[in-house]
């Protein structure tokens, strides 16, 4: 496709490297839309003959067709897809094939096919972060009553609901959902035209392409259209962020399906068993989100360690532009999928999590704060009093609430028998019923709101 100027062909190791076909071949269904939508330009200006459009255009039908069914051929020595499919469209119809790159460039070919995939994983993003909300919310309203205990440095806090906790995540996935829609945002505009860095000489209408290609409109900056890589990291960034999340939600589940937790139990589709130990139940898809979460944010600093030195406007590294992409895309994929089945066919062990909350003097801070509301007792003070009565409950082997009246007055003889109504932990979450706060009340208003949330996001994508 290039050689004229060439003595003699790459040697084996040029072609080896430089050959881009082994993986964007995945763009083929991209490249051959957007040369549909070049020529189709090229034919309405009269740049190419009617005629030459029209079988251009069957061309690339059948090669479709032929792609579609028996995948696409790798051949290193047409380097990539967009030489594949223009060597395939020359053998179907001979040397008018060679007019469908008027006013083309490889260069503004693979930052338009890569955008149009870009903005279908971030389409798939946002419809498998729905789903996992929509499975969040479900199980956090069946669960707005169950206590567990609450975590800080993974020592028991105080109580909270479960409800809250799967909420926490729930909020987490809504900022992942509008970032994923932020990027999409950035992807209207169409490099097809560009050329190669500085546009072309010949009369194209690019707002013709742009609004066949789903854009809104043409770049308008060649030399930007075709060098940056910032709608592939606004994807990458977004992908590691929600990963971020995904890990820490799997490695909680992998904590909490741990035998001294107990506090779930994964869905047997989504575990695993040991080949020798028979007891085995192992949370393998949980560890593999944790795990993909690596690769993911590799992929996106493989690629921001790419593009940092490259000055304009194309160069060769950008070709590596594309595997990090597509695995991320696949891990990120398959890791919302994992996670929304794991959620929404996990079983909570409620009886575990109450023996937990109530394990671990969950209430002291109620009875510190009931010190300072029933006693009048500065909260410093109060902190020191339940620090006594903790320590009490501990030599004798009892909760909070197990101690007798006796042995709480002779900590402080201003407690009285009400203070038993603050210590249990149904008291404790149903007090904490500030906005936000896990109060079941208040889990329950932030579930019927995230319904009718989810249920508005979902008309917004149908319509
Ligand atoms: N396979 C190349 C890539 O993905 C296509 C662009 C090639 N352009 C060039 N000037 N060699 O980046």
């Amino acid at each position: 496709m290039w050689g004229g100027r060439f003595a003699e062909g790459p040697s084996a190791i040029m072609r080896e490297i430089n050959a881009s076909i082994p993986f964007d071949k995945a763009l083929w269904r991209e490249d051959i839309r957007a040369s549909k939508a070049h020529v189709a330009m090229l034919g309405a200006q009269g740049i190419v003959s009617t005629a030459d459009t029209k079988t251009i255009t069957d061309g690339l039908d059948q090669i479709a067709t032929e792609y579609e069914r028996d995948g696409v051929p790798e051949d290193w020595d047409l380097e990539d897809i967009h030489m594949t499919v223009e060597a395939r469209l020359t053998e179907l119809i001979g040397p008018v094939a060679g007019r469908l790159h008027t006013a083309r460039s490889r260069n503004d070919q693979v930052a338009t096919d890569f955008r149009l995939w870009v903005r279908t994983a971030n389409a798939r993003a946002i419809s498998g972060l729905t789903a996992l909300r929509s499975a969040l919310v479900e199980r956090a309203g069946e669960h707005a009553d169950t206590i567990m205990p609450g975590f800080t440095h993974l020592q028991t806090a105080q109580p909270v609901t479960l409800g809250h906790h799967l909420m926490a995540y729930y909020e987490m996935l809504c900022r992942d959902h509008a970032r994923f829609a932020a990027a999409q945002n950035r992807l209207r505009e169409c490099p097809l035209g560009s050329a190669a860095l500085a546009g072309t000489g010949f009369p194209i209408d690019r707002d013709t392409t742009a609004v066949s290609l789903d854009f809104d409109k043409p770049t308008r900056n060649s030399l930007d259209a075709v060098s940056d890589r910032d709608f592939a990291l606004d994807y990458l960034m977004a992908a590691s962020q929600s990963a971020i999340h995904l890990s820490r939600l799997a490695e909680e589940l992998i904590l909490w399906a741990s035998q001294p937790f107990g506090f779930v139990s994964l869905p047997d589709s989504l575990s695993t068993g040991s080949s020798i130990m028979p007891q085995k139940r192992n949370p393998d898809a949980a560890e593999l989100v944790r795990g993909h979460s690596g690769r993911i944010i590799g992929a996106c600093n493989a690629l921001m360690i790419t593009m940092k030195g490259l000055p304009l406007a194309y160069s060769k590294d950008m070709q590596d532009d594309k595997p990090p992409v597509f695995e991320a895309a696949g891990l990120f994929d398959l890791s919302l999928a994992a996670m929304t089945g794991m959620i929404a066919e996990s079983t909570f062990k409620f009886d575990r999590m109450r023996a937990a909350a109530q394990a671990g003097h969950a209430t002291a801070t109620d009875l510190a704060d009931w010190l300072v509301r029933k006693a009048d007792i500065p909260f410093r003070e109060a902190h020191h009093i339940t620090g006594e009565a903790v320590k009490l409950a501990d030599t004798k082997g009892r909760s909070l609430e197990e101690l007798a009246l006796d042995d709480l007055q002779a900590i402080d003889a201003r407690i009285d028998d009400r203070v038993y109504r603050a210590l249990s932990i149904e008291a404790s979450v149903a007090s904490r019923a500030s906005y936000g706060g896990t109060a079941p009340d208040q889990v329950r208003l932030r579930v019927a709101e995230a319904r009718e949330h989810l249920e508005q996001q979902t008309v917004a994508m149908e319509t």
